[in-house]
């Protein structure tokens, strides 16, 4: 509460949704959601993540803004200021870790997106379908350059975070969303009309639930949507800590959720047709590179396709960013409230320990081989990095959030935050029900039973 004073709040409800989305979309929703869609199968997969999104991650990111805005707090704080004594605290800690941990891998994967601004620009590899693959094979073997260009993207975030809350975050992102929507329906159009498109379409659009066969599949999908949406570590706990409280939580998170499947959505509508026109694509086998080794290609056939190509990795890198300073807002807001460091000491330490983290993730792609394939694991660092954090420490936050929120805040403390001011909140019996019986009980069994698959 002592921070209510000090704590800046955003300039207007646009203003707070602007932000919100910009730290929900990002990487997740362009590089992440079309690669995960191409590992498991095409569209069932794209069904499992909305049931996901709408029905298990919707109601928790209304639970962690009204956490936020109610104790005015970093996630720790927030736990604690409601649960005092008790160890619901640790909930806030993980959180603090998991930032840390998404973002060693984030950093390293935004710095290949700086380095295609430029390679797109010069774009003459993308003629050739072989060569484009090769291309990127041998930049990201060159792990001393995928460091540095992680470093570069932790110092810029780190000085964005440095100015301020609402002249930081808020002016990078009104620009950039309808940008990055516009390119994105122009470059949908242009896949479209790729002879061999329609085989992509149907890949994306026409569900085989006989690809539903693992219980990966849905673990991922499931990791997939708290990534996309910054739910599960507190991101949106900070976030809801700055939010007025005239603002209705409920239309906010709309809004947010809205905005983040719109674009994850357009990006697979890009991918999977311009995949498929290449002759020979295997959507599954790409990896992490798949968004890299396509998207060139769909610019070499457009006129003007090295201008729309910069201009998509610029939008891309941005989008990035906005998320990269969410992830590292929750660390340092938490040693700012916690330990009443200064927010320039803050930044500055959990930058250069992300940073030491981010290095194996960059050495780990051809690089040193060891971490290129992660003994036992059959994968690479950063691969498995983007697992133990997304797939599990975000449900696993989440699970704990939902049971914190239905259980011990209780929902009829929380509908008190969520309906103030006479704000407008649907079904809050189906919220309630949500947050205490479906949401725990879904992500429990998608973990467990994932688990149960890892250590068979
Ligand atoms: N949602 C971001 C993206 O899609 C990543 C992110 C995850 C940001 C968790 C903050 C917290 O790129």
């Amino acid at each position: 509460m002592i921070q209510d004073v000090k704590r800046g709040t955003w300039g207007s409800r646009t203003g707070f949704i602007l932000a919100a989305s910009g730290s929900a979309v990002g990487l997740g929703n362009i590089w992440g959601f079309p690669t995960q869609v191409g590992q498991g199968g095409g569209a069932a997969f794209v069904i499992v993540y909305l049931v996901c999104v709408f029905f298990v991650c919707f109601p928790i990111l209304v639970a962690e803004l009204a956490l936020g805005r109610r104790t005015r707090s970093s996630p720790v704080g927030a736990f604690s200021s409601l649960s005092p004594g008790s160890s619901w605290w640790l909930v806030g800690a993980l959180g603090v870790l998991t930032g840390a941990g998404i973002l060693s891998f984030y950093c390293v994967i935004a710095g290949w997106t700086i380095a295609y601004i430029g390679f797109a620009s010069t774009s003459s590899f993308a003629n050739d379908p072989q060569s484009v693959g090769n291309f990127f094979q041998t930049f990201t073997n060159d792990g001393l350059t995928s460091m540095f260009l992680a470093l570069l993207v932790l110092s810029i975030t780190a000085g964005i975070l440095l100015g301020g809350v609402r002249s930081g975050i808020e002016r990078v992102t009104k620009a950039l969303m309808p940008s990055l929507l516009l390119l994105l329906v122009v470059l949908a159009i242009r896949a479209f009309t790729l002879p061999g498109s329609g085989a992509g379409l149907a890949y994306y659009l026409r569900p085989d639930f006989a690809m539903l066969t693992s219980i990966d599949v849905f673990n991922a999908a499931l990791g997939q949507a708290f990534f996309s949406l910054s739910l599960g570590m507190g991101t949106m706990i900070t976030y809801g800590s700055y939010l007025r409280k005239t603002d209705g939580i409920a239309s906010c998170a709309a809004w947010v959720v809205l905005i983040d499947t719109t674009i994850a959505l357009l990006a697979g509508l890009i991918i999977f047709p311009a995949g498929f026109s290449i002759p020979g694509f295997d959507p599954g086998s790409s990896g992490p590179g798949l968004i890299f080794e396509v998207l060139p290609r769909l610019f070499a056939t457009i006129p003007g396709g090295r201008l729309f190509g910069s201009a998509f990795f610029l939008l891309l890198t941005m989008a990035a960013l906005t998320s990269t300073i969410s992830l590292l807002e929750v660390p340092v807001s938490h040693l700012v409230d916690a330990l009443q460091w200064t927010r320039r000491k803050a930044v500055g330490i959990v930058t250069f320990f992300v940073f030491a983290l981010s290095i194996p993730s960059a050495l780990g792609n051809g690089y040193i081989d060891l971490l290129t394939n992660v003994p036992g694991l059959n994968d690479n660092f950063l691969n498995l990095m983007a697992t133990v954090w997304n797939n599990f420490a975000l449900p696993i936050g989440g699970l704990l959030i939902a049971i914190f929120v239905g259980w011990i805040w209780t929902p009829r403390q929380a509908l008190d935050e969520l309906t103030a001011h006479n704000a407008s909140f649907p079904l809050p019996g189906l919220w309630s029900i949500l947050i205490r019986w479906i949401c725990p009980a879904a992500i429990l069994s998608i973990i467990i039973a994932s688990l149960y698959g890892i250590l068979l």
